[in-house]
C-alpha cells in the first residue's frame, strides 16, 4: 500500500494528460477524473502502454454539483486514499452558458465546482502524509475582477473567465490558511499558454484570435511541467499558499494579494456551495 495515488482533473487531453503522463512516468497511480468517459479511457489505454502504474477513469462534470458529490462519493468507496489532487480541468466559454445549477460556466466549472471538489476531497488528502493540491489557474487571474452585484453570474468571455481564475488563486490561499496545521500543501499555477482545445469559442473575436494565440502558444508538455515540480518536487522546495509559474512563486501582486476581496468571495462561496 505504498503506492501514491493522484487525481487529475481533466486529464484525458491538453495539459492535464500531460500532468497525468508526468506523473505516471514518476510512478504514481492516477485517476484521471473526466466529464467524457470514452474519451478518458482512450487517454487511459495510451498511458496504461507507456507506463506501468495502474490509471484509472471516473466520471466527473464540474459543471454539476450533483456529479461532484457522486465522484467523491464514489472515488472514496473505490480508492479509499488520495495524497495529490490535480484540479485542472477548465473552459473558456465566450458565449453565455450556465453550469446545471445555474451559474455562468467559466465561474462555475472553473471555480464553484472545482472548490467544491476540494472541498469533498480534504478528508482523504488530510489523512495522507504529504499531501498535496495544486489548481491549474492562469496568468489571466491577474486581470480578474469579481462582479460584486452578481458574482458567480457575471459576464462571459475573458472576463468571465479572467475573474474564475483570481477566484481559483484566492480559493488556494484560503485553502491553504485554513490547513496551515496539517501535512498538506495546497498552491496554485501559472502553466503559460498551450496550444490546446480550450480556445476552441466560436464567437467572432474568438475566430479572430485563436490563430494568434495558437501562434504564440508552447506545448502542453512544456506547460505541465510547472504544475509537476509543485506536485512532484521535495518537500522543502514547495511552500503551501502560493502561486508558482515557471520562474518561482509570484510574490507582491496587488489583485493576488487583496485580503479583503479574497475573503468577501469566500463569505460569499460558502453560502452558495457549502450551504
Ligand atoms: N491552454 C492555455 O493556454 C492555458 C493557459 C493558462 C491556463 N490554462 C488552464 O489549464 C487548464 C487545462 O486547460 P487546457 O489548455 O489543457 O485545455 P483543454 O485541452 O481544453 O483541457 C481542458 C480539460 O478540462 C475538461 N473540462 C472542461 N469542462 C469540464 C467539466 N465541466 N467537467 C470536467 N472536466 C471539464 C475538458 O474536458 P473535455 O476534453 O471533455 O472538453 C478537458 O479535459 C485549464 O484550467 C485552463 O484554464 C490553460
Amino acid at each position: 500500500m505504498s503506492e501514491r495515488i493522484a487525481v487529475v482533473t481533466g486529464g484525458n487531453t491538453g495539459i492535464g494528460y500531460e500532468i497525468a503522463r508526468g506523473l505516471a512516468l514518476n510512478q504514481m497511480r492516477v485517476v484521471l477524473a473526466c466529464r467524457d468517459l470514452s474519451k478518458a479511457q482512450n487517454a487511459a489505454a495510451t498511458l496504461r502502454s507507456e507506463y506501468e502504474p495502474p490509471i484509472d477513469v471516473l466520471h466527473l462534470d464540474l459543471a454539476s454539483f450533483r456529479s461532484i458529490r457522486a465522484f467523491a462519493e464514489e472515488y472514496a468507496e473505490r480508492f479509499g486514499r488520495l495524497h495529490l489532487l490535480i484540479n485542472n480541468a477548465g473552459v473558456f466559454s465566450d458565449r453565455r452558458a450556465y453550469t446545471k445549477d445555474g451559474f455562468e460556466q467559466n465561474m462555475g466549472v472553473n471555480y464553484l465546482g472545482t472548490y467544491l471538489l476540494s472541498r469533498c476531497l480534504f478528508p482523504l488528502l488530510s489523512a495522507s502524509k504529504g499531501a498535496r493540491m495544486v489548481t491549474v489557474s492562469s496568468r489571466a487571474g491577474l486581470y480578474g475582477r469579481i462582479d460584486w452585484r452578481q458574482p458567480f453570474c457575471g459576464p462571459a468571455g475573458f472576463r468571465g473567465y479572467a475573474a474564475s481564475k483570481l477566484a481559483q488563486i484566492w480559493m488556494t490561499m484560503d485553502f491553504a490558511e485554513e490547513m496551515s496545521g496539517q501535512d498538506i500543501r495546497i498552491n496554485g499555477v501559472f502553466p503559460g499558454r498551450a496550444a490546446t482545445n480550450i480556445w476552441r469559442g466560436d464567437s467572432f473575436m474568438m475566430k479572430l484570435m485563436r490563430p494568434l494565440m495558437l501562434r504564440f502558444s508552447q506545448s502542453p508538455v512544456a506547460c505541465a511541467q510547472v504544475a509537476l515540480r509543485v506536485a512532484l518536487a521535495p518537500d522543502a522546495e514547495i511552500k503551501s499558499g502560493m502561486t508558482y509559474n515557471a520562474k518561482g512563486p509570484i510574490t507582491g501582486n496587488k489583485r493576488l494579494d487583496d485580503i479583503m476581496g479574497r475573503k468577501r468571495l469566500l463569505c460569499l462561496t460558502k453560502s452558495f456551495v457549502d450551504g
